[in-house]
C-alpha cells in the first residue's frame, strides 16, 4: 500500500487544515519559500539579466496550423512514412484505403508514427542525428471507416492483420541523419547509412538483474535473455557518451487475453499492477496475430516491456539492449547527469496517476576518454524511489542495488523480494509501494537545470486526485504542476533534498485557486498564457525551461492547441513558443548544441480528445495527395540567425 493511503495523506490533510487556518490556501500558495538547496545555490549567483528571452508570447489558439512567435519560422524535417532507406515512402493512400502487405514492408524502413521524443547526436565525423521514440499509433485516423462510430470501439474484422502488422512496425524508434540546406533548413538524409528503425519486431538484448530471469523466459526465447521489439517508447534521454535511452511506457497497451486464463496467481497479480491486459489491445490487435501478444498463451512475454532501452545512434549495428537494472514501471524518460563523484545519476518517473519517480546510481565511474567503456555502466548501480516530506525535505529510498551479479535489497521490503531479489527489479512499482515511496500526479519528463543545480520534474495532472499530498497539493490536478529537487550538496548522487514547486499550471486571471496559474507562489498575471498538462521539457544553457505539453485541448483543461512555453527561473516569467495543431501533443523539445536550432514533434494530429472518432486535422496539408494526418519533426530557428532564446 502506498503513502497516499497511509499517514501522509491524513498528515497532508492536517496541513491543508493548517493553511486554511493561516489563510494561505486563498491566495494560492501552497508552497514554502524556504527551500533553497544547501551549498550555494546555482539560481542565486546566475543575475537575472543573464536570462533574457526577448520574443513576443504567443497565446494558446484553435488554429489549425503552427504558430511561432513573430522573428521565428519552422519547417518539418521527417514525418510519419518517409522512407530512411533508398527505397519508397509509404503509400499513404494505400495504407488509409486498404493496408497490404507491401505496405507493412515498407513500414519497416520508412519513419515511424506517432513521433514523441527528439534527442539530438552528433556524430565524430560531423554527421547530424536525430533519434526519434515512435511512441504509439492512431488506426481511427490513418485507416479508413477503423471506427464504429456507435460503439466508438474498432470495427468487426479490424484491425486486420496487415494493419495489425503495420502498427507493430510504425512502433519503436527511428534514426534519421539530418543536414541543413543551402538556405540553412533542415531535412533528412535519405539513405544515410546512420538512418535505423527499431520495431516492435527488432530483437534486443536482455541484460542486467532481470536478465536470464524465469519471469522472462517465453517459448520463443527459452533462456530470457532476447526481446523481439520494443513498444510505446515516450520519452527518453541521453547518456554522457552519446546513446539514446529509449522509455518503454504503456507497454500494457498491447496485451491480450484473458487474465484468470494464467494459473500462476503470482503473475496474476503482478499483471494486475501494471494493467495487464489492456482493452487498447482490441485497437492494436496484436494478440490476434502474433501469441506472445496473448498472455493466455505467453503469461510471461509482458514482463520483456517497461524497460529502458539503450540504442546507440551512432552505431548502427550495435545490438539495443534493455538495461533492467532501472526497473520496470511505465517509463516515461531517463535523464542522465554525472554526480559530482564521475556516477551517471538517471532520474526517472512512472508515468500513471498515483505512481513514483526513481533515480538509479551507477557503481561505476562515467569516462569521457573511452566511449566503450561506458556501454556496461547501467547494469550495476543503486536504485532509489522518492519519498517527499510534508516540510519540503525529502528522501531517496534504496530499493536495492546490483554489483557483480550479486543483488542486495532494502531489508524493510517484504520477504517476496527478499525471497526472489530480481522481483525488485521486475515489480519495481510494488516494492516502492512496500517501501512507503510518494505517490505522484503523473510523473512525465525529468531534467536536470545545469544553472539552478537542480532537478526539475513534471507532474502532468491527476484529475482522480481526491485529496492532497505535500507535493501534489491540488485535489482534482486538472492542470499540472513541476516540481524542484534541489539535492543536498547541488550533487544528484545525494540521498536526500529539498523540494519547491515553481510553477502550478493553470489560467492566467482565474479566480479559482485551484485553476490559477501560480508562478513561484505568485498568481501569474493577467497577460501571462495559461498552460495545462506540462509533458516534456528541456533547459536550455541558460538555465530556461522550456515545457512543451500534452493536454491542453481536454474539456477540464484549456480547450485550446498544445504547445510550447518557456520559463524563465530568474525572472519568473512564462512565454508561450509554439502552438501546435488541433489534437496533437507536442514532443522533443530538443536544441542544436549551438543553439541556434529548436527541434520538437507533432504527435497525434487531428486525435480526438474527447474520443468521439472526430478526426480533428488532416494536418501538415502538403500538397501530395494525401489527406491523412502525419505526425512530423520540426525545426524552428529565428529569421535572424541569432540564439533561439535571444
Ligand atoms: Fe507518453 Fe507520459 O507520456
Ligand atoms: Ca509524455
Ligand atoms: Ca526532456
Amino acid at each position: 500500500m502506498g503513502e497516499y493511503f497511509g499517514e501522509v495523506l491524513q498528515r497532508a490533510l492536517n496541513r491543508r487544515d493548517l493553511f486554511k487556518t493561516m489563510g494561505l490556501l486563498g491566495a494560492g500558495v501552497l508552497v514554502s519559500s524556504s527551500c533553497g538547496g544547501s551549498g550555494s545555490s546555482g539560481s542565486s549567483v546566475i543575475s537575472p539579466s543573464s536570462s533574457s528571452l526577448s520574443f513576443k508570447t504567443i497565446y494558446p489558439n484553435t488554429e489549425d496550423r503552427i504558430t511561432v512567435p513573430d522573428g521565428f519560422e519552422w519547417d518539418i524535417i521527417v514525418k510519419w512514412g518517409d522512407a530512411l532507406d533508398n527505397g519508397e515512402n509509404l503509400n499513404w493512400n494505400r495504407v488509409y484505403e486498404g493496408c497490404t502487405q507491401a505496405d507493412v514492408d515498407r513500414q519497416k524502413y520508412c519513419f515511424g508514427y506517432n513521433n514523441d521524443f527528439v534527442g539530438y547526436f552528433k556524430a565524430s565525423d560531423g554527421a547530424e542525428i536525430l533519434a526519434v521514440n515512435n511512441e504509439y499509433f492512431n488506426p481511427e485516423l490513418a485507416f479508413k471507416d477503423f471506427l464504429d462510430l456507435t460503439t466508438l470501439k474498432p470495427k468487426t474484422g479490424r484491425p486486420t492483420k496487415e494493419e495489425s502488422m503495420l502498427m507493430l512496425e510504425a512502433h519503436g524508434v527511428s534514426i534519421v541523419e539530418i543536414k541543413k540546406d543551402k538556405d540553412g533548413k533542415y531535412t533528412y538524409v535519405k539513405g544515410s547509412k546512420y538512418n535505423r528503425r527499431i520495431t516492435g519486431s527488432t530483437p534486443i538484448n536482455i541484460s542486467g538483474p532481470a536478465k536470464g530471469h524465469k519471469l522472462l523466459k517465453t517459448s520463443k526465447d527459452p533462456n530470457g535473455e532476447l526481446v523481439y521489439g520494443t513498444l510505446n517508447n515516450c520519452s527518453a534521454g541521453k547518456t554522457p557518451w552519446g546513446t539514446l535511452l529509449s522509455c518503454e511506457e504503456n507497454f500494457n497497451s498491447y496485451f491480450g487475453g484473458d487474465l484468470t486464463k494464467i494459473n500462476d496467481k503470482d503473475i496474476q497479480n503482478l499483471h494486475k499492477r501494471y494493467g495487464i491486459p489492456s482493452s487498447y489491445s482490441a485497437w492494436y490487435g496484436f494478440h490476434l496475430y502474433d501469441d506472445r501478444f496473448n498472455i493466455e498463451k505467453e503469461p510471461n512475454e509482458p514482463f520483456r516491456f517497461g524497460w529502458v532501452v539503450e540504442i546507440d545512434p551512432l552505431n548502427p549495428n550495435r545490438p539495443p539492449v534493455k538495461r533492467t537494472a532501472l526497473g520496470r514501471i511505465k517509463h516515461e524518460a531517463a535523464t542522465c547527469v554525472v554526480s559530482k563523484s564521475g556516477k551517471v545519476v538517471v532520474y526517472m518517473g512512472d508515468d500513471e496517476r498515483f505512481q513514483y519517480i526513481y533515480k538509479f546510481v551507477t557503481k561505476g565511474k562515467y569516462d569521457p576518454n573511452n566511449r566503450e567503456a561506458n556501454f556496461g555502466l547501467l547494469d550495476e548501480g543503486t536504485l532509489y524511489t522518492a519519498k517527499f516530506n510534508d516540510d519540503f525535505t525529502g528522501e531517496w529510498i534504496m530499493l536495492a542495488s546490483v554489483e557483480a551479479g550479486k543483488i542486495t535489497v532494502n531489508s524493510n521490503l517484504p520477504d517476496i523480494y527478499k525471497n526472489d531479489p530480481v522481483l525488485v527489479f521486475i515489480d519495481t512499482r510494488g516494492a516502492a509501494s512496500a517501501l512507503g515511496a510518494t505517490q505522484m500526479d503523473r510523473p512525465e519528463d525529468f531534467e536536470w537545470n545545469p544553472i539552478t543545480k537542480s532537478a526539475w520534474a513534471v507532474m502532468t495532472y491527476n484529475d482522480k486526485r481526491p485529496s492532497p499530498n505535500a507535493p501534489n497539493p491540488r485535489y482534482p490536478n486538472n492542470f499540472g504542476h513541476i516540481i524542484e529537487i534541489k539535492e543536498e550538496g547541488e550533487d544528484p548522487e545525494s540521498t536526500k533534498f529539498k523540494w519547491d514547486i515553481p510553477i502550478l499550471c493553470g489560467i492566467s486571471g482565474s479566480p479559482d485557486t485551484n485553476s490559477q496559474l501560480v508562478l513561484y507562489k505568485k498568481p501569474a498575471s493577467n497577460d501571462t498564457p495559461s498552460i495545462s498538462a506540462p509533458d516534456n521539457i528541456a533547459i536550455d544553457k541558460l538555465g530556461n525551461v522550456w515545457i512543451a505539453t500534452d493536454g491542453n485541448p481536454g474539456k477540464s483543461r484549456l480547450q485550446k492547441n498544445d504547445g510550447v512555453y518557456v520559463l524563465n527561473p530568474f525572472n519568473k516569467e512564462l512565454k508561450m513558443f509554439l502552438s501546435g495543431i488541433p489534437g496533437c501533443e507536442i514532443c522533443g523539445p530538443e536544441f542544436t548544441n549551438d543553439y541556434k536550432y529548436f527541434f520538437c514533434a507533432i504527435q497525434h494530429p487531428g486525435e480526438d480528445p474527447e474520443d468521439t472518432g472526430r478526426i480533428l486535422s488532416q494536418w501538415p496539408y502538403l500538397n501530395d495527395g494525401v489527406k491523412i494526418p502525419r505526425p512530423s519533426v520540426l525545426f524552428v530557428r529565428r529569421k535572424d540567425g541569432k540564439d533561439i532564446y535571444a
